[in-house]
């Protein structure tokens, strides 16, 4: 078996420069699969080439998609679609470390007029569970199994589908974009209610591709700071996809290391480019600001349905915060680095309310704290979440990826702001969202101070 490539980063004088961040992991997941049911061609501008991404394009190739580049030497893709009810059956489909193929897929699948197939994916996918799309998909009428009616691997059988209101009782954009996918092939209209929103790029896609989507307020809203109100969103049967054209924005999600990282390596002012700024992406941009950090959105702009801006991040003193509620899922993948500022900001941070945590693609919860510690900062794992002291830094040391995307690029992030460097285990699964993320962290940190990563 081949070793984890391990990669040292040293403590940084200043990051500065312009950057745009890859495409966003989240919408080309969406973009693949929407195609693949589509009508046509679509063309898809700007797909992230990671390994997730790539995952996508695989499955979508096996149940019948034809795939292609683009012709103008963009990272475009061309994709004729099967047709809403046309997926090839029979495969096997892996997801290798794709989540969000694993939990979005399924809800085309059950609905198709015949066919079988069975998801997979890697040691990490098999932890990572699944009930919470079996059981509104079975009831809706999906034939659907998983080993302990719970974990991966996922076995789907098209059946005929019936549109339900479901109450999600997990705020997952994964499992409501999974039912809206089912919905479009249901009897009826099909609503999911969401208590907490989250990211709303399927319902964006969907409607751009002539789909009746809508989303309306549902009950109170919640009043803390930065939330969204409760939302009922009811997609209707449908016909025909035609998607034409998807634009993808660059990853927030991506973007957000860089963010904190200017922000933690003082004299650094960082400028990213033609960032997704999705209302259910941007959790940390509120936080950071009440944490007293000097970042700014300017130059706003739609990327088709998206909306996309440029954000400066510079460095400058933290306090610490509590996050909770409603501002959890808008912050869901960027809440590691919260942690990490937490180290450098006076007094506590605190982040509750983040059970999810322990279901990506390693269990956050455990792995932040002892990653983190291991590093020398004071945190405590919490049920839902973690509290650390502010020390106003970071030792530095040694951490393990435990072969999570974010933990990687955590640990680099602490390195370049820590006062003796931090080698990463397992640095090489930063590949799975941001390939180019050691090149494009050395290009910010050398234009300042010459300093290698
Ligand atoms: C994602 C939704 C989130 C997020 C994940 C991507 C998506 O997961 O953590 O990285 O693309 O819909 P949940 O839906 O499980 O919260």
């Amino acid at each position: 078996m081949m070793r984890a490539r391990s990669e040292r980063f040293a403590p940084a004088g200043s990051l500065r420069g312009t950057l745009t961040p890859p495409p966003d992991k989240s919408i080309s997941h969406r973009a693949a699969i929407v195609a693949a049911m589509g009508e046509g061609e679509t063309v898809v501008r700007g797909y992230l080439d990671a390994a997730d991404t790539r995952a996508t394009l695989e499955a979508m190739r096996s149940l019948g998609a034809d795939v292609s580049a683009g012709d103008d030497g963009r990272p475009d893709l061309r994709i004729r679609g099967v047709g809403l009810r046309g997926a090839r059956p029979g495969r096997l489909i892996d997801v290798h470390n794709a989540g969000t193929l694993m939990r979005i897929l399924p809800g085309w699948l059950a609905g198709q007029s015949h066919g079988q197939w069975t998801l997979d994916g890697d040691e990490s996918i098999r932890h990572r569970p699944v009930d919470r799309i079996v059981e509104p998909l079975r009831l809706m009428g999906a034939e659907i199994g998983a080993r302990d009616d719970r974990l991966p691997p996922l076995t789907v059988r098209g059946s005929e589908l019936r549109g339900i209101e479901y109450r999600s009782p997990v705020a997952s954009a994964q499992v409501k974009s999974c039912l809206l996918l089912a919905g479009l092939l249901a009897d009826n209209p099909t609503s999911v209610i969401e208590r907490r929103p989250t990211r709303d790029h399927t319902e964006r896609m969907l409607r751009a591709a002539g789909a009746a989507v809508i989303t309306e307020d549902a009950g109170t809203p919640v009043t803390v700071h930065g939330e969204l109100p409760a939302r009922r969103v009811t997609v209707s049967p449908a016909g025909t996809l035609e998607p034409g054209e998807i634009p993808i924005p660059g990853d927030f999600s991506s973007a957000a290391f860089l963010i904190v990282a200017a922000t933690l390596v003082g004299g650094s002012e960082v400028r990213l480019e033609g960032v997704g700024i999705n209302p259910g992406r941007i959790g940390l941009l509120g936080i950071l600001t009440r944490m007293g950090a000097a970042v700014q959105v300017v130059e706003t702009a739609a990327a088709g349905r998206e909306p996309e801006a440029t954000i400066v991040a510079r460095s400058g003193p933290l306090q610490g915060t509590r996050v909770g509620g409603g501002e959890v899922p808008l912050a869901i993948d960027e809440l590691p680095l919260i942690a990490l500022a937490g180290c450098f900001a006076e007094g506590e941070t605190v982040v509750g309310g983040a059970e999810e945590l322990r279901h990506k693609e390693s269990d956050r919860i455990a792995t932040v704290v002892e990653g983190l510690r291991g590093l020398g900062s004071e945190i405590e794992a919490t049920d839902d979440g973690f509290a650390v002291t502010g020390t106003n830094g970071l030792r530095g040391g040694r951490i393990e990826s435990a072969g999570d995307h974010r933990l990687a690029m955590l640990g680099a992030i602490a390195g370049l702001a820590s006062s003796e460097g931090v080698e990463v285990e397992g640095f090489d699964t930063a590949g799975v969202s941001y390939p180019g993320f050691g090149a494009d962290l050395a290009t910010l940190v050398s234009r300042a101070s010459g300093a290698s990563t």
